[in-house]
């Protein structure tokens, strides 16, 4: 990378909209704080080839921000505690033998926490505990880092991902094919927002779960349409982007070999990618299991932008700790939706 050194970002409390505490779904940024959210990212990634002199280079300095991982994570993980570290603050890394909710009560680790860090960056199993945590501790911001339910830092990535090769979302075609899974919630809130149509093509029993459904098409705007299919052709035809996840989440291992054989007819394929629209990109959170949801072809292929993706991760996440600890810390959260 030989870098032209980018001109320092105006000063940027200014430029952060306001948003509420805690990070845990997608719903809690409203279409304009999502758009300045991913506006706010793609500075920030310009800005870091400034490194120490990069306008957010100390905007954390003497704030602490603790991980607590209770799945296993690469991307997620790596990527909050560099842009923690890359804009200056301390990450307090805790281990899982915290154990929430059975050593003591998940309020009273909240409760502990909001004396000593700013935010939790929290990965585990139950929404519901990510609420009760974040409701636990009003002077706490709460991020949640993936849940059985959602997995918003990693849609705010995708989000840029697709914004950097198209410009405006708005209007856009993206199908989902497979589980209607985290990913896959909160894909459709994010896509509700930016007036992206979202195609979801699932088998018969794994499809987008109802209150997920509703959730996304509340918050619809500029025409967004979600449309759930069962067979993938249908699902991907017109699409500018093919998503897939993998087949069994965490904590469903139990599940794998009834989900392959479920499934089996949902791997993306050069065939399948052939139905979508001329140039249409290849999405995936990863990790990706080669041979079951998509294929080596595919992975590998130009369309593949799951690197991207990746990268995406810690500009959105440096700026979602931006707005977030720039935000109402002492205010109590505005209620959910
Ligand atoms: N995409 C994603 O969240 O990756 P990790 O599970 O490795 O964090
Ligand atoms: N749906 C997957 C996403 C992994 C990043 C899971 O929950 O395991």
């Amino acid at each position: 990378m030989t870098p032209s050194r980018p001109a320092p970002t105006p000063a940027l409390p200014e430029r952060l909209p306001t948003v509420r505490k805690d990070f845990l779904s997608l719903a809690d940024f409203d279409a304009v704080t999502l758009e300045h959210c991913l506006e706010l990212a793609a500075q920030i990634k310009v800005d870091r080839l400034l490194g120490h002199e990069a306008p957010t280079a100390h905007a954390l300095a003497g704030r602490h921000v603790a991980m607590l991982f209770e799945k296993p994570s690469l991307r997620t993980r790596t990527t909050f505690e560099v842009a923690v570290r890359e804009l200056g603050g301390n990450v307090v890394g805790l281990q899982p033998d915290v154990a929430l909710g059975s050593r003591e009560p998940v309020a009273d680790v909240a409760r502990n926490l909001e004396r000593w860090v700013d935010a939790v960056v929290i990965r585990t199993f139950s929404q519901q505990l990510l609420v009760d945590f974040a409701t636990a501790a009003p002077r706490l911001h709460v991020i949640n880092a993936l849940s059985d339910e959602e997995h918003p830092c990693q849609i705010v990535a995708d989000c840029l991902t697709m914004r950097e090769r198209w410009g405006t979302l708005r209007g856009r075609t993206l199908a989902f094919v497979g589980d209607g899974n985290n990913v896959a919630s909160s894909l459709a809130q994010a896509c509700a927002m930016l007036g992206v149509n979202l195609h979801v093509a699932s088998p018969e029993g794994y499809h987008l779960p109802g209150p997920a459904v509703q959730r996304a098409t509340s918050l619809a705007r500029h025409g967004a349409r979600l449309r759930l299919f069962t067979d993938p052709v249908d699902a991907v035809a017109g699409a500018d982007a093919v998503y897939t996840d993998t087949w069994t989440s965490m904590g469903q291992e139990a599940e794998a070999e009834t989900r392959r054989r479920v499934f089996a007819l949902y791997q993306v394929n050069e065939e399948l990618m052939s139905q979508a629209k001329p140039g249409a990109i290849f999405m995936h959170c990863l990790p990706a299991h080669k041979g079951e949801e998509v294929t080596a072809e595919v992975f590998e292929s130009s369309a593949s932008v799951v690197f991207d993706e990746a990268e995406n991760r810690l500009h959105c996440q440096k700026a979602i700790l931006l707005m977030l600890l720039n935000g109402p810390a002492a205010e109590p959260s505005l209620p959910r939706v």
